[in-house]
């Protein structure tokens, strides 16, 4: 628990000055459960990918309006591969239709974090664009598409030890990680009621406020985004060190 601000006078917030006074400045989010919120219904899962999709447009703009820096999303994973071809493709479609329409976001700066480009020439082509078309925008989006936290980090290494280091340092292999420039994320909510972190964000979750909800990731609200800030600014992050009042008293 904190103790600069209470629960209460957190929930009489308004959020977007909650957000400012939390410091909180990225968010992660890992948009589990499509699939089950589409057999549900009796959809075959890519259903439940489409609206997903459409969901986490209106989550990353909501995010921005209250005042986030930085937002990522997992939206496919270096082993989403290995579902059924149709999926696959269904997912790959998605985000070419996501790339055409990416225009009306005016503020957003893109960045894919991965390795799309191995995907296929289309895939590799479209996001290239994106990211150089919108470099220098405010907000900074990362979209992880076919990445994996542990081959980001070996990749990282490898690009080190091919400029002959013998002996690294930690802000050496931030700077050659996919998020190189960009904050680390503060929070990371996983929805979709499982609780582990899939290789997502693996060097860069080392400090950041886990939140794991049942909800399942087309049915996730920005009324949902406002109770995990708002229980992210009820948290004492201590980064490994003390309370400001516990360091003062000796305890
Ligand atoms: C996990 O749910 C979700 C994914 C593997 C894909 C997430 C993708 C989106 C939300 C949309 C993609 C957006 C773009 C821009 C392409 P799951 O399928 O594992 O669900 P389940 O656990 O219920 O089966």
């Amino acid at each position: 628990m904190r103790e600069d601000m209470t629960k209460k006078e957190i929930e009489a917030m308004p959020i977007e000055e909650v957000v400012a006074k939390s410091n909180l400045r990225h968010i992660a989010f890992i948009m589990d459960g499509n699939g089950r919120w589409a057999k549900k219904r009796l959809l075959p899962r890519e259903a439940g990918h489409k609206v997903g999709a459409d969901n986490f447009k209106t989550i990353v703009r909501y995010c921005k309006k209250i005042g986030m820096e930085c937002c990522t999303v997992y939206a496919f994973s270096t082993e989403n591969v290995k579902r059924p071809q149709r999926e696959v493709e269904a997912l790959f479609r998605l985000l070419i239709s996501f790339i055409e329409e990416a225009g009306e976001e005016k503020d957003i700066e893109f960045r894919f974090i991965g390795e799309p480009g191995e995907l296929g020439e289309t895939i590799g082509k479209r996001t290239r664009e994106l990211e150089e078309a919108t470099r220098g925008r405010p907000y900074r989006l990362n979209i992880a598409f076919n990445y994996g936290g542990r081959a980001e980090i070996v990749r990282a290494v490898n690009s080190l030890i091919a400029e002959g280091k013998r002996e690294i340092t930690e802000d050496e292999l931030s700077a050659r990680l996919y998020t190189a420039g960009r904050p680390e994320p503060d929070l990371i909510v996983r929805t979709g009621a499982e609780m582990r972190i899939s290789n997502f964000l693996l060097w860069q979750a080392a400090y950041a406020e886990l939140y794991f909800t049942d909800r399942l990731w087309p049915d996730y609200t920005t009324a949902d985004v406002d109770e995990a800030v708002r229980e992210f600014a009820s948290r004492s992050r201590r980064f490994g060190g003390l309370d400001a009042a516990d360091a003062v008293r000796g305890v």
